[in-house]
């Protein structure tokens, strides 16, 4: 979506009100100095009226996400145009779905340009097929969404910040390569997110042209323990003890993995805070980032983790109108109900709907519904959305965590898993 430069308001009646330390958001940047660096260079470039094209690459969890926020803010502050957008896993077959997304081209836009896009791409009238049945429309598309890429940047410094270029359709990753073959001489900056895997040969090319363009790539590592010593701080808001900082080291410097654990030690009081300083007496945290996402659910309200279960069969990112549609209940219901989940940092606000805080997060409530369930009711027929690298034992996609979560036979967490997901008879 194109910067509209407003602040957005939340979509839901409760305003989230998270305590500091289990806010991963408005926590700082920890550990990325030389990769914000080579985002700040690039932004300089953009400033200069040169292009720029960086990839951040990494396994699920490790900071892609936060990394380009990063750079959209900097952007943003230094009076820059932004076009955001992110790839969703559950709508790769929508053409152009994340191109449109990024530059904002709905038919109710007040922007001709973009409008006209989205009247190409709603499917000729009695056609029953889609703008990429036609191969020459096909390319009118294309073209079309270069040349306002291109008008943009003649207007002023253009960022174009992609996430999870793994899941785009192939008709926004061909539109993306065109759009790098019109930078030459312009102020645009393409960032794109990615996951390292899994990755098709359309987005193989594509990162190839960039490449050709000279794109910079950031390849996300573990953070290192000073980084991660910082988060836990950050999280407990005080001085972390030698046991809790051993606890988080089991993370293996995934951020999304040590604010998980960190998140669940907080919600059942296992953190004691004396004096400054954070403690725990003994640390029992779950191996992998799945059970531990679990664990951190269990302590949610029943009418919230019912309304996270039938959320997570409506993708990473849901309106309340649907949730309202499968579940029966009201919006205002729901919207209380998921007040809590929104202060424990289990979902947030991506107006005008509402998103897992991370892709894992859902998977790891719908990989926990009944199989039947999913078969049943899920949009992808049960087949897709996989968790996919899923780091901390869990990799390697949905039937590698589920394998992960059967290996590990510890009473306590089944007893977690049994509160979080058996839900109680209506009488
Ligand atoms: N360097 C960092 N410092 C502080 N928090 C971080 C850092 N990197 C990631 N996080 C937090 O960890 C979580 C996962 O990061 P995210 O960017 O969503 O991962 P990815 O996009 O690679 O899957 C988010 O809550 C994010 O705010
Ligand atoms: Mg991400």
């Amino acid at each position: 979506m194109i910067d509209p430069g407003g602040s957005r308001r939340p979509p839901w009646p409760p305003e989230p009100r998270r305590s500091p330390g289990l806010d991963p958001v408005a926590a700082p940047l920890r550990g990325r100095g030389p990769e914000a660096g080579i985002l700040a260079e690039s932004l300089d470039r953009v400033a200069a009226g040169q292009p720029a094209v960086v990839l951040i690459e990494g396994e699920a969890g490790i900071g892609k996400t936060r990394l380009l926020d990063s750079a959209v803010q900097d952007a943003r502050a230094r009076g820059m145009q932004v076009a955001r957008g992110r790839a969703e896993e559950l709508e790769q077959s929508r053409p152009f779905g994340l191109v449109a997304a990024v530059f904002g081209c709905e038919r109710s836009s007040g922007d001709l340009r973009r409008a006209a896009i989205a009247d190409l791409l709603a499917a000729p009238l009695g056609s029953g097929g889609t703008v990429t049945s036609d191969p020459g429309l096909r390319f009118r598309t294309v073209d079309a969404f270069a040349d306002l890429a291109e008008a943009l940047a003649l207007a002023g410094p253009l960022v174009i910040g992609v996430d999870d270029l793994q899941w785009a359709d192939p008709s926004s990753v061909l539109t993306l390569g065109a759009v790098a073959r019109r930078m030459a001489g312009l102020p645009v900056a393409l960032v794109g997110g990615l996951r390292s895997l899994p990755r098709g040969t359309d987005l193989d090319r594509l990162i190839s042209l960039l490449e050709t363009a000279g794109a910079r790539r950031i390849q996300l590592a573990p953070l290192p323990d000073t980084a991660v010593r910082d988060l836990v701080a950050d999280a407990v808001a005080a001085e972390p003890g030698p046991a809790l900082l051993a606890g988080a080291a089991g993370a293996g410097g995934n951020p999304l993995f040590v604010t998980e654990l960190i998140g669940a030690l907080l919600q059942d009081g296992t953190v004691q805070v004396a004096g400054g300083r954070a403690e725990v007496a003994h640390a029992t945290l779950p191996p992998t980032l799945r059970l531990t996402i679990l664990r951190r659910l269990s302590f949610l309200p029943h009418p919230a983790v019912r309304a996270l279960r039938a959320a997570s069969i409506l993708g990473s990112s849901f309106s309340l109108t649907d949730l309202a549609t499968i579940t029966g209940s009201s919006a205002l219901e729901l919207s209380v109900a998921l007040d809590g989940a929104a202060r424990a940092g289990v979902i947030e606000d991506d107006a005008p709907r509402l998103r897992f805080r991370h892709d894992l997060i859902r998977d790891a409530v719908y990989e926990d519904l009944p199989g039947g369930v999913r078969r049943g009711v899920g949009p992808e027929g049960g087949g897709g959305g996989g968790a996919g690298g899923a780091p901390g034992g869990g990799g390697g996609g949905r039937a590698a965590s589920s394998a992960c979560f059967s290996r590990w036979s510890s009473p306590r967490i089944r007893a977690w898993s049994f509160a979080v997901f058996a839900s109680p008879r209506k009488r």
